[in-house]
């Protein structure tokens, strides 16, 4: 067993798994300082990262620059990498773009949607890859809770149950119904990991950017902020521009002699 498939199989053994974005190298350094399990490149740097309005914005070049930058600042943790809307579009694209985020030194790509041939494809090429079922941001019209309805509950646990039976390792559950989310754990092997999918899952994920407080948007109501660092940000870029312009920056101890 190489040293990849082990770190995944690790983190796939444990009962509830901790996953967080990140999109460059000084944070995914101190989220694997701070011990989290996995770090997702989500494409979710489209909208947080690059100020653009949707994550389908992302493009491949984009996604593997950041993966880049990620692996750099998190050596001994596993990352999946979100594929851009786009890039794997018949499983011929998704194996050879597959193969570029494996190159940069993801451990697994994460794709959205219910694509079997896809999944069959890249497990196949022994390139593990991870789901994402709920709300689809790629291809969504508008952001809103999935599978509220009995037949949409019904489609998402079937698609669910579909690619647990082709050996898909772990999917993402976003936006759905916490009974739908506890189903498909229940009813599956794969690892289900939620983002606005309740506690039932094996494991949860967060915009790093929406749960550090950077990003002043409206917050999901699944979103749990647990610091405020654009305020730390701004006192502390108040300050040193305050300093600079009376004087008190640079002071002797911070010259040269
Ligand atoms: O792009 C992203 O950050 C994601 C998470 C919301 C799961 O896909």
């Amino acid at each position: 067993m190489n040293k990849e498939t082990k770190m995944l199989d690790q983190v796939f053994s444990l009962d509830r798994i901790a996953m967080i974005t990140a999109y460059e190298f000084c944070t995914a350094r101190i989220f694997e300082q701070a011990g989290v399990d996995m770090i997702l490149v989500g494409d979710s740097l489209a909208m947080v990262f690059q100020g653009k309005q949707e994550t389908r914005n992302a493009t491949l070049e984009e996604m593997l620059y950041h993966t880049r930058a990620v692996v750099r600042g998190a050596e001994r943790t596993p990352i999946v990498s979100d594929m851009p809307a786009n890039s794997y579009s018949t499983p011929e694209m998704a194996v050879e773009n597959a193969g570029k985020f494996f190159e940069a030194g993801a451990h697994m790509v994460k794709i959205e949607g219910f694509l079997p041939e896809v999944v069959q494809a890249l497990l196949e090429n022994k390139m593990p890859v991870m789901g994402h079922l709920g709300l689809l941001p790629q291809t969504a019209e508008n952001y809103r809770v999935v599978g509220k309805n009995p037949e949409d509950a019904e489609r998402v646990l079937e698609e669910a149950k579909n690619l647990d039976r082709l050996g898909i390792p772990a999917i993402v559950l976003e936006c759905v119904p916490l009974s739908l989310a506890r189903r498909i754990t229940d009813e599956t092997t794969c690892k289900t990991i939620g983002i606005g999918a309740g506690m039932y899952c094996d494991g949860q994920v967060l915009v790093a950017n929406d749960l550090l407080g950077l990003y002043d948007r409206k917050m999901p109501k699944f979103v749990r902020k647990y610091a405020d660092l654009s305020q730390v940000i701004r006192q502390a870029a108040e300050k040193y521009a305050s300093d600079v312009r009376t004087g008190l920056f640079p002071g002797d101890e911070e010259s040269y002699h």
